[in-house]
């Protein structure tokens, strides 16, 4: 078959008449199913899996009981504690790889603050009560640990009956009338005699569930518990609470207590969770991470053999992203839950690197590394006359798991990582030719130089992540389209609008679905990041599915990927999009002003001058009565200079109360102390929205326009950007040109940027064809405020007279979503519409995505 680019044409025709029956629709969407085509990967549908945001602990893997082993306190291997002269701690590596300075390493990954300790956290989830004078004690100890995976366990020293010992669970434990809560607890008797009882109670206190009741008598021997408390009452809130009747010394370890699970499987997953992801229909599952398989020092990088077998036999790890997971939910598991959602497995493996370079395990001592990828695998897919095939066996699992792919680390940005990638590529392929390897990109586009390494004809897939602002796909619709093909395809293992959590992502998702979708030859599979996370623990800002202890919601985002995932075709096919041209409206407008980042800053004679050149702002600093109160900085006049004293403002920010539509703002301007530069905003909303000439940016090394989120239905070009420091003590002239579209920055007199503002597309759509059945699949979304009178032509093939089915999902604004107060706010509804010919006109609500099904007579893809 011949291949024909498929880009959408955004031609643009006379402005529209007003419709009449006659009239062409101001968007055509004009759809050749005579053509060539492309396929559609079917596998192009996953959901990726990690440790973050609590989505396994806290979340889906449904244990109650936080810290249940006491194990929080850890600290992870290779990593020692650093006190810090403010009292707090940090993390550092034990030791420092051969020939990397000792100076050299302060863990300058400033991420996610994941060098930070906390103490306090080894306790976290528990409370001792000592009801009415009772002198009750609570420590850790390592003294006669429960078993070889369980370091610490809980001393207590009941001084006299009454003392109560309460896990709040994360964040709360959700109780339900009527439920039956699985508990299982570990103890050591040591001196204590009594009884102890065990229930849930609500967050006032009152009794919740039945007790469980167990009579100790002193001894030296670690005793299993276990019971069922019926729940009486509901409460999101409740608390776990064991009371002791009785006096002295005991050790508890392991202490767990599970709701109803998914399925009713053993040390199971949350059921609304779990239903959550059963609803995606994943093709396959990504699973551990991310940069939970990196890890800080390799010593703390995930040993997937540490997560079989018993839970209470797991020790459990420091993650990433600063808690502790206690790996109930382990690789067993994971291979469980691909095989129960029909899903293929990703497992990606630890590539023997970590996130910081310095810390890799050497390439010439790889072996172990890549041996425990190979048992890795092994477990999952080996004969049962294998090691690891047999304890798959014994684990009640003879059959092999559907484990397809390997993905080796997780972004890691150096050329050196082609090496370990081929070293690990040779040796699955040598023993698991059926195996396809991944090969890692980093945060978005290509590792370019790893690839040289490895050689394209060694690489069966790349996975690049893309973490997209708002815009990005619009301005990128063709990214795909343009992509090089070198006869690997792409895995988009992390992708996801990351700005904003709401309708607009969702709208910008479509795109990125849609552009996916029409590259099929190219795009074979993609998973949504991060997909899962508990509200108390955000580590990421847009995530897919969030929840608390009792309730859950999906983001818009979801519900695309699940319509698309449902009409998915399995051909692409060549669609045109032709829409009437938008009124052309100045770009620039908003609010102007002062500020810097991180530096103490004087301005004098602030000058504006609107577009035809009158003067219409004359600053010279006598009060600060035309600024809005400030957003943000220290800022004060005196002696006609404005001054701005805050350090540490990113950025301090002074707005003017009268905004600017076109026009010219000069400004003098001095640097008194501080890491950077000065600002002038443009075209700003607040201190969360705005475009600004940043002088001594990053650093102080350089001057340019840059943007800090733009206008809905507009983007950012340009912002080239001039070398060089601003000085202290110095005044400069500063002055930035507004036009229509158009910025141009200039210091003392000289251009050093300039930058312009673009009006986005606001329609899109792409289309496909279902072969079994004939069915045409639109997909379009319509990111206007005003509904969109469509048209659609069917050329080479013929439609079939009939209904068609229309999947409406659309919101009042692009701020909108769906949320745990109103978690089904946004749904996807279906109607029907007829199909009288080849020509069909509908209206695409505003603020919509649609999935358009129609029935054909078949082309001939
Ligand atoms: O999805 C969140 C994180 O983003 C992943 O851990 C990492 O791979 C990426 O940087």
């Amino acid at each position: 078959m011949t291949f024909i680019p498929l880009l959408t044409c955004l031609a643009l025709l006379a402005p529209a008449a007003p419709q009449t029956n006659n009239a062409p629709s101001p968007v055509r969407i004009q759809v050749d199913l005579g053509g060539p085509s492309r396929p559609v990967s079917p596998n192009l549908y996953g959901i990726f899996l990690e440790e973050i945001n609590h989505a396994f602990d806290g979340g889906l893997y449904a244990e109650l009981v936080q810290n249940r082993s006491f194990e929080e306190g850890v600290i992870p291997p290779g990593m020692t504690l650093i006190a810090k002269p403010d009292g707090t701690f940090r993390m550092e590596l034990a030791s420092l790889p051969p020939g990397v300075p000792k100076d050299k390493w302060d863990m300058p990954w400033p991420w996610n603050g994941n060098s930070v300790w906390d103490p306090k956290r080894a306790l976290i989830g528990w409370s001792l009560h000592n009801n009415g004078g009772n002198n009750s004690v609570m420590r850790l100890t390592e003294a006669n640990p429960m078993n070889a995976a369980s370091s610490r366990s809980l001393e207590l020293t009941i001084a006299k009956p009454g003392a109560v010992l309460q896990n709040s669970g994360y964040w709360g434990m959700s109780v339900q009338a009527g439920s039956a809560y699985a508990l299982r607890y570990f103890l050591r008797p040591g001196s204590f005699q009594g009884r102890i009882h065990a229930e849930l109670v609500a967050e006032n206190g009152k009794a919740l569930s039945s007790s469980v009741l167990t009579t100790v008598k002193p001894g030296g021997t670690w005793r299993e518990i276990k019971g069922s408390l019926k729940a009486g009452g509901t409460d999101p809130s409740a608390q776990l609470r064991l009371r002791f009747e009785g006096s002295g010394t005991l050790q508890l370890d392991w202490v767990s207590l599970f709701p109803p699970t998914w399925k009713k499987q053993e040390n199971g997953l949350r059921p609304d969770l779990a239903q959550y992801l059963e609803g995606l229909k994943p093709s396959f599952i990504r699973f551990p991470g991310g940069c939970y398989v990196e890890g800080l020092s390799w010593e703390m990088a995930p040993d997937w053999r540490k997560s079989l077998g018993a839970p209470t036999e797991r020790p459990g790890m420091w993650g990433y992203w600063q808690y502790r997971s206690t790996d109930g939910f382990g690789f067993h598991e994971y291979l469980q839950f691909c095989e129960d959602l029909k899903a293929d497995a990703l497992y990606v493996a630890f590539a023997g690197m970590t996130v910081h370079p310095e810390n890799n395990w050497p390439l010439d001592k790889i072996d172990p590394v890549v041996q425990q990828t190979l048992d890795a695998i092994e477990y999952a897919i080996g004969p049962t006359t294998s090691k690891w095939g047999a304890l798959r066996a014994r684990r009640g699992h003879p059959k092999p798991f559907p484990l397809k792919y390997v993905e080796i680390g997780n972004e890691h940005p150096p050329a050196i990582y082609g090496d370990y990638y081929a070293r690990f590529r040779q040796a699955i392929k040598a023993k698991y030719p059926q195996i396809q390897v991944v090969m890692s990109m980093f945060w978005s586009g290509l590792n370019q130089p790893a690839i040289d390494r490895v050689g394209d004809a060694n690489i069966d897939l790349v996975d690049e992540h893309a973490y997209r602002n708002s815009g990005w796909a619009r301005s990128n619709f063709t990214y795909f389209d343009r992509y090089p093909r070198k006869g690997w395809g792409i895995y988009m293992g992390e992708y996801a609008h990351n700005q904003r959590a709401d309708f607009s992502a969702a709208l910008d998702d479509s795109l990125f679905l849609m552009m996916m979708e029409r590259n099929g030859d190219l795009v074979k599979m993609a998973s949504y990041a991060p997909l899962l996370a508990n509200v108390n623990k955000r580590d990421w800002g847009v995530n897919l599915i969030e929840f608390d202890s009792s309730r859950s919601f999906a983001h818009a985002s979801y519900y695309v990927q699940k319509i698309f995932r449902e009409n998915q075709p399995d051909r692409s096919v060549k669609t045109s999009v032709f829409t009437a041209p938008e009124p052309k409206s100045p770009l620039m407008t908003g609010k102007i002003g002062l500020g810097s980042w991180d530096t103490a800053t004087e301005f004098k004679e602030l000058r504006v001058f609107d577009g035809s050149g009158k003067l219409v702002h004359q600053d010279d600093f006598a009060d600060l009565s035309a600024f809005d109160t400030p957003q943000s900085g220290n800022w004060s006049v005196k002696g006609g200079i404005l001054q701005q004293t805050d350090l540490r403002s990113s950025p301090a920010m002074l707005l003017l109360k009268t905004p600017l539509t076109t026009g010219r703002i000069t400004v003098k301007a001095r640097r008194v102390a501080g890491r950077e530069g000065f600002l002038i905003f443009f075209n700003a909303a607040n201190r969360e929205r705005f475009l600004f000439g940043n002088y001594g940016a990053n650093g102080n090394t350089f001057s340019a326009i840059q943007e800090h989120g733009v206008p809905d239905d507009t983007a950012f070009r340009g912002g080239r950007s001039t070398p060089g420091a601003i000085e202290n003590g110095r005044w400069y002239d500063l002055s930035l040109v507004i036009s229509d579209d158009q910025v141009e920055m200039s210091l003392d007199g000289k251009k050093i940027s300039e930058a312009r503002m673009e009006k986005l597309p606001s329609f899109f759509a792409t289309a496909g064809v279902r072969q079994k059945d004939g069915t045409l699949v639109v997909k379009a979304t319509n990111y206007s405020a005003r509904p969109q009178e469509t048209e659609l032509i069917i050329e080479g093939a013929n439609a079939r007279t009939g209904q068609g089915r229309q999947i409406v999902y659309q919101a009042s604004a692009l701020s909108d979503d769906n949320s745990l107060e109103n978690p089904r706010k946004l749904l996807p509804r279906e109607q029907s519409f007829p199909v009288t010919g080849n020509r069909i006109k509908l209206t695409l609500p505003p603020y919509s995505v649609s999935v358009l099904n129609v029935p054909t007579a078949g082309g001939k893809p």
